[in-house]
């Protein structure tokens, strides 16, 4: 949305409280029917590809018609509706329609909405059109003369503009050493900490914290984390719209729409997104329809548009991407087991969109690896899925990623042959792919065979340990691995004890003694634990590097099982469950000893927060976002959010103040599975997902 628009609103707001005078009311302004007529040939020529045959059935942007269009335009300007059309469509092709035009094309838009033909032709003059307001209603649709305006001081107007003039490119360098104020992707930093140098608000002063704004995203599920760089902020909610915001007041600077209409979010087609990514200028943005788009970050205006996989066909994308050396790397999940075929990780160039190198995480006959699927055709080899973004080691040269299991498990169960394979490669594998080529450097499969759900698909952590660089991560059994970064060999194993799956692991390999007992023949019912919602899901943990300790949000759960695994299968307490769900543990992970556990009722709903002054912030099921003491997991600080939070929470500064923010609301993935073991958590039936920002007060 352009800025000067925004001024205008408040103008509008100013001069109707101070009651200035209303021009004299003439004729009602109108546009021709040749203006009507010749604009819908223009229209059809430049803009129907995007915005449909009929003005609200465009797949890549918004309507034009009908209801949408007229909450967002009516009572408006038209000096401004036509400064807007030509100052940023078509996208990438700024001028290409001459300004005549554009006036011709916005007659036919007013006709399409159901505004008569008359008798004067709609002005192309910018001081005419600003005395022009645009229909307020679609039952009374006709155009009015628009008040006469007092001019807005110079002084008076915000300081917005500035705020994304002054932004400054982001560099590799940055992404590689962010500023303590900035969040530049999806866990701050390339290694993946999610931790935050940050100390302003700390163990003795949490307490102070509360709201300094609020912001309603648009519909849809959300769980997202925002994009800090210097003072914007920049939210992605589930239906692809996309705004930079004042991280510091919450004024809206732009606002980006994709064309996910409400039919695509009853229909379920529209996906969480868990980050976006930001390069240059460019914030980068995967779409539920599986595409990444790149936006310039002071304009809003769209850049490029690529489609990465076809969603009809069933990938989709659920993390977001991943910038590194001017590549947007972007994980896909795998399809459905019905039709087969797995996750991928694609390249683009980040200038172009242009598609660099792709990696199938499921290999296919012919293929290193295709011996491990117990000679399956193509079409019945599915899963593998990336559901987060991955890590990179700048020094390494390497991307790290991670997959979930196998989709179709029957046909894997057994050898076809004596002999065969059935490692399933690669699911539930850390990937080191060279950024610039795609090419794989190693792999390490945390769990071959996965029949059970397991997931390794969660956030890759690098960091430096006794003079090694490890990548360590953990699936839902909360069993995190560790292995060597520039080589993939095992380093060491420590778990949580919130399973009673793996019986043992080979301190050499890593491989991993299985309970035999968890793979009954005769459908026996058993309590596998975890559930297969897991000991951990895709909130991600947060590691204190100084201290060498690991924060994991954990939830304990088992489930009922007969026969193999179905997600279906009741989620119960475990054995000697005391009712708490929810748990937030510290570990060494130099000694791989528990330093210390928070137990709660309510399940853990976010990635957790690790912050240098001390504070880990978390939320749950039920509402809370808190606040607890990184040395003892003591809670210091809590407040109850519009909805609960499936999103990130980060922390970031704008001069010299620190704030904390997430995302709450919109439908909610993990609710289902808690419902039924703490059913006193109400929440609110429809949702908005809320964006709410913290500080502390005096
Ligand atoms: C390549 C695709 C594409 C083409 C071609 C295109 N548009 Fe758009 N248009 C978009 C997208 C995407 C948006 C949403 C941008 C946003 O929300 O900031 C949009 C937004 C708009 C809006 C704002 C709608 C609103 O409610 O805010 C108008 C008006 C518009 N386009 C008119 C046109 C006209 C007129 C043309 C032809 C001259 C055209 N567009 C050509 C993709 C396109």
């Amino acid at each position: 949305m352009n800025c000067d628009f925004r001024i205008g609103v408040r103008i509008a707001l100013v001069a109707v409280s101070l009651g200035v005078a209303h021009a004299a009311s003439a004729a009602p302004p109108t546009f021709t029917e040749e203006q009507a007529t010749s604009g819908k040939g223009a229209y059809e020529a430049n803009c129907l590809r995007c915005h449909g045959t009929t003005l609200d059935n465009g797949q890549f942007a918004m309507p034009l018609k009908g209801e949408t269009f007229i909450t967002r335009w009516g009572g408006r300007n038209a000096g401004d509706f036509i400064s807007q059309v030509a100052g940023t469509m078509p996208p990438g092709l700024v001028g290409s329609v001459d300004r005549d035009t554009i006036v011709k094309i916005v007659a036919y838009i007013l006709q399409s909405n159901g505004v008569r033909a008359g008798e004067t032709a709609l002005p192309s003059d910018a001081d005419k059109l600003a005395s022009i307001t645009l229909p307020n209603s679609a039952a009374d649709a006709t155009l009015q003369p628009s008040r006469t305006m007092v001019t807005w001081p110079e002084e008076m107007r915000p300081e917005i503009p500035a705020l994304l003039k002054n932004l400054r490119p982001v560099t590799d360098e940055m992404l590689r050493a962010p500023s303590d104020d900035d969040w530049l992707s999806w866990r701050r930093t390339y290694d993946s900490h999610g931790f935050s140098p940050l100390k302003q608000i700390n163990a003795h002063n949490v307490r102070k914290l509360s709201l300094v704004w609020s912001w309603s995203m648009a519909p849809g599920t959300v769980e997202s984390t925002p994009l800090i760089h210097d003072g914007v902020m920049y939210v992605q909610s589930g239906n692809d719209v996309i705004q930079a915001l004042d991280a510091a007041t919450g004024d809206l600077l732009w606002s980006y729409t994709r064309n996910a209409g409400a039919a695509d979010l009853r229909l379920g087609k529209v996906r969480a997104k868990r980050n976006m990514a930001i390069y240059g200028t460019t914030i980068f943005a995967a779409t539920s329809d599986a595409h990444m788009l790149a936006i310039n970050a002071t304009s809003g205006l769209l850049l490029w548009d690529q489609q990465i996989a076809d969603s009809q066909q069933g990938w989709n994308l659920t993390s977001g991407p991943l910038v590194a050396r001017g590549k947007v790397i972007q994980g896909v999940a795998g399809r459905s087991r019905e039709h087969g075929g797995g996750g991928m990780i694609v390249a683009l160039d980040s200038r172009s969109g242009k598609e660099l190198w792709r990696f199938n995480t499921v290999a296919m006959p012919g293929e290193p690896g295709g011996e491990t699927w117990n000679d399956l055709p193509p079409e019945r080899r599915s899963g593998g899925s990336v559901w987060t973004a991955g890590s990179y080691d700048p020094a390494l040269n390497l991307v790290f990623f991670g997959t979930g299991n196998d989709y179709d498990i029957m046909p894997v169960q057994h050898k076809a042959t004596p002999g065969s394979n059935i490692d399933l490669l690669y699911t539930d594998t850390t990937l080191a792919l060279n950024p610039d080529t795609g090419k794989l450097l190693w792999y390490f499969q945390h769990m071959p065979n996965d029949l059970l759900d397991l997931d390794w698909a969660f956030e890759r952590t690098v960091l430096d340990l006794n003079g090694r660089k490890l990548v360590m991560t953990g699936g839902k059994l909360a069993i995190f691995d560790a292995v060597d970064a520039a080589s993939g060999k095992f380093a060491f194993s420590h778990e949580f004890g919130l399973q009673n799956i793996v019986q043992a692991v080979d301190p050499i390999t890593g491989a991993k003694k299985l309970n035999p007992e968890m793979f009954p023949e005769d459908g026996r019912e058993r309590v596998m634990c975890p559930s297969s919602y897991g000991a951990r899901n895709w909130m991600a943990s947060s590691y204190d590097a100084a201290r060498k300790i690991l924060y994991v949000p954990l939830e304990h759960t088992c489930a009922l099982q007969q026969g193999l695994p179905s997600i279906f299968a009741p989620v119960i307490p475990s054995k000697n469950s005391d009712g708490k769900y929810g748990d937030l543990s510290a570990m060494d992970v130099q000694t791989g000893k528990i330093l210390w556990r928070e137990r709660v009722r309510h399940a853990q709903s976010s990635g957790v927060l690790a912050t240098a002054g001390g504070v880990l912030f978390n939320t749950d099921v039920d509402r809370w976002l808190r606040a607890n003491d990184s040395l003892t997991g003591a809670e210091l600080w809590k407040v109850r959010l519009s909805d609960a939070a499936n999103a990130f929470v980060i922390t970031y500064a704008v001069k010299g103040k620190q704030y904390v923010a997430i995302a709450a609301g919109g439908p909610k993935v993990i609710m289902g599975t808690f419902a039924q073991l703490t059913p006193e958590v109400r929440l609110p039936a429809a949702s908005v997902p809320v964006m709410s920002v913290f500080a502390l007060t005096n």
